[in-house]
Parts: C-alpha cells; sequence; structure tokens
C-alpha cells in the first residue's frame, strides 16, 4: 500500500511551493543583485532565464515528483537506476546551502529585537561586525562561538524541525498557510510605505535605469541565471520533494506557472521596495543611489538599520516589519531545504520522519554551528557565493542534459503534465530544455571556469559577492573541497543498500 504524506489541498501545496521559492534570495539578494548587473537590462537575460529554464524545469521537476512519487534520488533511481546520484548531489547541495541559510535568518531575528529600540546606534557597520558578529579572526579561522548569534540559531533549528516533525500536511502545509499570507501583508505595508517615501522616486530611477553596456558580459547571464535558480529553488531537489507529496490528482504546469510567476511578481515588489527606502537615504545624505546600495549581508544588516534610524516617524515598528518579513521568508525556505534530505532518508534508510528529522536536523545543525562562530561571516560569504556561481547551475545543467539528451524522457514527461494540466505544453518547453538551457548554462559555466583559473594563474584575488581580497585558497580550495565532498558523499550514499522495503 502506497503510504506517503499528502498535501491536504491545492492550495496547500501552491502556499508551500510559494513558501519555498520566496525567501531571502528575494529581498535580501535580488535587488542588489539586479542593479549591479546593468538594471533595468537585467530583467533580459532574467526574463530569458526564468522563461527557458525557470519555468520550463520547474514544470519538469514538478512532473518527475508527480509520476515517481519519491524523494529525489528515489525519483531519480526510478527515472534509471545509474541517476540515483544526481538525486544525491542534489540532496548534499541543499544540506549545505541549509546550514549557512539558517545563520541568516538567525541574524534577522537578532535584529528583529534590535530594532525595538534602534540598538545599532549610528554606525550600524562596526555595530555589525564588531558589536554583534564580534569578527575579530582572519578568512578561514573560527575563533569561538558567538553567544548572540548561538541564541537565535538554536530557536530557528528548534522551530524548523518542530515544524518538519509535524509532517506535510500538519506540519509544512499549516506553517505556509500562516506564515505566507502574513509575509505578504507585512510586505506590502513596507512597500507602500517605501514608495511614499521623499526620495523613493530617485531609487526607482537608479533600479529601473538600464545600463545596456553590460549585457553582454558572460557575468551578467551568470548572475541571472543563478538568481533564477535559487530563487525558484530548483536543481537542489527541493520542488522534486514537495511535489512527490501530491495527490495523483493534480494539476502540474499551472502550478508551476503560478509559483513561478508568483515569485518573480514578489521578487520585482522587493527591488521596488528597496530601491525607493535607498531613494530616500540617498537624498538625505546628499549623495547619488549607487552610494548607499550594498550586496548581501551589506544591504540588509548595515544599510537597512542606518535608513530605518532615518525614518520620518514609526521607525522600531518598520525596522521590526522589514526584519520579521526576512525571517518569515527564511524560515518557509528553509523547512523546504532541509525536507529535501529528511525525505531522502525515509525513502532509502526506512527511518521513520522523526528519527530522520533528529539524524538530518541533528547534522545539519551541528554543520551550521561553524558559521556561528567568530569568522562564520567569512564561511558563510564564501560559501553562499560559490553555491550561487557553481553549485546549483551545475547540477541543474546536468540534470538536464542527462534527462533530456541522455534519457530522452522529455517526451515522456511532457506526456505526464498534459494528462494531468490545464495548460498544454507546447515545443517551447521541449526547445527551452533539450536546446537552449544546455547550450546557455554550458557556455556560461565554461567561461566561468576559465575566468577562474585564469584568476589562478595571474594571482589576482577573488572577489565574492560581499567581500574582496580573501586569500584564493580560502575560497578556491575550501569551495571545491566542499563541491567534490558533495559530490563523493552523494556517491557513497548511492552506493549504500536500499534499507526501505517499498523502494527497493
Ligand atoms: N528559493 C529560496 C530563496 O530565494 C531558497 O531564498
Amino acid at each position: 500500500m502506497d503510504k506517503r504524506s499528502q498535501w491536504g489541498t491545492r492550495a496547500g501545496f501552491i502556499m508551500a511551493a510559494m513558501g519555498s521559492a520566496v525567501g531571502l534570495g528575494n529581498i535580501w539578494r535580488f535587488p542588489a543583485t539586479a542593479y549591479e548587473n546593468g538594471g533595468g537590462a537585467f530583467f533580459i537575460p532574467y526574463l530569458i532565464a526564468l522563461f527557458t529554464a525557470g519555468i520550463p524545469i520547474l514544470i519538469m521537476e514538478f512532473t518527475i515528483g508527480h509520476k515517481y512519487r519519491g524523494s529525489a534520488p528515489l525519483s531519480f533511481k526510478k527515472i534509471n537506476p545509474k541517476m540515483e546520484w544526481v538525486g544525491w548531489w542534489g540532496v548534499i547541495v541543499a544540506f549545505v546551502i541549509s546550514t549557512y541559510y539558517s545563520v541568516i535568518i538567525a541574524w534577522a531575528i537578532s535584529y528583529s529585537i534590535f530594532s525595538l529600540n534602534l540598538s545599532w546606534g549610528t554606525d550600524t557597520e562596526s555595530f555589525l561586525f564588531s558589536d554583534y558578529l564580534n569578527l575579530a579572526v582572519d578568512p578561514g579561522q573560527t575563533g569561538s562561538l558567538v553567544p548572540g548569534v548561538l541564541i537565535p540559531l538554536i530557536i530557528v533549528w528548534i522551530v524548523v524541525l518542530g515544524i518538519l516533525y509535524q509532517g506535510v500536511k500538519k506540519g509544512i502545509e499549516m506553517a505556509n498557510r500562516i506564515m505566507i499570507p502574513t509575509l505578504l501583508v507585512i510586505f506590502l505595508i513596507i512597500v507602500i510605505r517605501a514608495v511614499t517615501l521623499p526620495g523613493a522616486a530617485e531609487g526607482l530611477n537608479a533600479f529601473f535605469q538600464p545600463d545596456f553596456s553590460q549585457i553582454l558580459s558572460p557575468s551578467v547571464w551568470v548572475a541571472a541565471y543563478g538568481q533564477i535558480f535559487f530563487t525558484l529553488s530548483i536543481a537542489f531537489a527541493i520542488m522534486i520533494t514537495y511535489s512527490s507529496y501530491l495527490p495523483k490528482k493534480s494539476d502540474i504546469t499551472n502550478n508551476a506557472f503560478i509559483t513561478g510567476l508568483g515569485n518573480s511578481s514578489f521578487e520585482l515588489l522587493a527591488g521596488i521596495g528597496v530601491f525607493s527606502i535607498l531613494g530616500f537615504m540617498a537624498v538625505q545624505q546628499g549623495v547619488s543611489v549607487d552610494e548607499v546600495v550594498a550586496g548581501g549581508v551589506g544591504l540588509a544588516f548595515v544599510v537597512f538599520p542606518a535608513i530605518i534610524n532615518e525614518f520620518p516617524a514609526f521607525n522600531e515598528f518598520f525596522g521590526f516589519l522589514f526584519f520579521a518579513s526576512l525571517v518569515l521568508a527564511g524560515l518557509t525556505s528553509l523547512m523546504s531545504i532541509i525536507e529535501t534530505y529528511i525525505a531522502g532518508l525515509v525513502d532509502k534508510f526506512g527511518m521513520s520522519r522523526s528519527r530522520a528529522v533528529a539524524v538530518g536536523g541533528g547534522i545539519a545543525a551541528i554543520t551550521s554551528l561553524l558559521f556561528a562562530t567568530q569568522g562564520g561571516m567569512f564561511f558563510l560569504d564564501a560559501a553562499d557565493y560559490f553555491i550561487n556561481q557553481f553549485g546549483v547551475a551545475f547540477v541543474g545543467l546536468v540534470e538536464v542534459v542527462l534527462l533530456a539528451w541522455f534519457l530522452r524522457k522529455l517526451k515522456d514527461f511532457r506526456a505526464h503534465a498534459d494528462e494531468f494540466s490545464d495548460i498544454k505544453l507546447g515545443s517551447w518547453w521541449t526547445i527551452s530544455l533539450s536546446i537552449i538551457t544546455p547550450i546557455v548554462l554550458g557556455y556560461m559555466l565554461i567561461g566561468l571556469f576559465k575566468l577562474n583559473l585564469l584568476k589562478e594563474f595571474t594571482g589576482e584575488g577573488n572577489e565574492t559577492g560581499n567581500y574582496e581580497g580573501y586569500p584564493d585558497m580560502f575560497i578556491t580550495f575550501g569551495g571545491w573541497a566542499v563541491a567534490a565532498a558533495a559530490l563523493v558523499i552523494g556517491l557513497l550514499l548511492t552506493a549504500t543498500k536500499w534499507k526501505s522495503p517499498n523502494n527497493k
């Protein structure tokens, strides 16, 4: 008998998929990435990536999950026993992401509390690095654990693992049904306040003004594809896992469009909100917008607190809303990231759900402590950079090439999706996956490898999203070691025997 857990309703599934997609990537990463890569002109590669890779892969992953009803490793094994490792590879990438993603949510929890009395003071940069993170070591060193980060991190793990322990319907679906509408309301309040601030128009001009000179640069395309993969939660096992809990009679293609377009709308909304606020700050200080923009950590945890100080009224309230929105968006994504390995452990080793939560979640929680040390932010920044440049897009490329070219599965998948969906797939879907995505991604990644090797030989320092001048060893060898370890662990897991009686 098939006892796999299921979503309670269609809306529940869509809410969970949206909850996974809308995350730190939308609020924390997208606005700065778009700005750095040509502003308005970035929308061209972004939309091309969305429609030729993002949504087609999302449809494919929903189809795989629905058709094979398994975690990523089990689904790939059912497609072809030689493919199991691809599933594990995605799962391990998700594991790595969960270990640092949880820490950023922990920072956001601390900052929600700090905002209640604006305790970051006027020098928000030194508050973050010295007072809060206690960053007193060189990149690559750990130092000791920082209690201010450790305590909210423990809370994050207790909350997320508690939800996952409750199961798919009572845990994940229920949590998303509460958190996603709340997030939407909070975010709308922030955006409405943002666009009505003095200076908002300057910020929006800076955001939307196209800089077409950059559009042919490969790094802009890498940024667009990287953003699409991360933000849609594709190519790291998540959407296969979530759709494996769909009841048999479920729409696939329409759900994928709702999720993909809904997520991008949220992303655009975040961009509008963030840039209106940056415009306000720039006008207050009498500088241009590019002087106040910062990427990643800097934007959310240095620039935003500084801006909140300047708000005309209700500073504490808006500060709290902003960081609370990061916490909510982060938590709903984190649960989907962790569910990939919970599902993998249940399917492969026949563990009970509670045991898989304890084992998988426990190992991830312990690993995440690395990022809660004094040198944690350097490790976090490097891990995030590497995952986004190579990790996710690389798994995506391998997944698409193997399924489209070697196993020639697209026709099968298309027939399956069409059987259950309102919208029927056209040849655009097959062409996107079998031709456009492999060529663009392949070309891009080869270019990126060359660029990195060149850097090695010319001795120029590597640059990450936020900080420059890390020792090459730290990024290159650290990053490649983790990437290689992900593949090796994936292969080892593939080599172990299937213990679950249902899946042998
Ligand atoms: N899709 C999630 C995000 O954007 C992982 O943060």
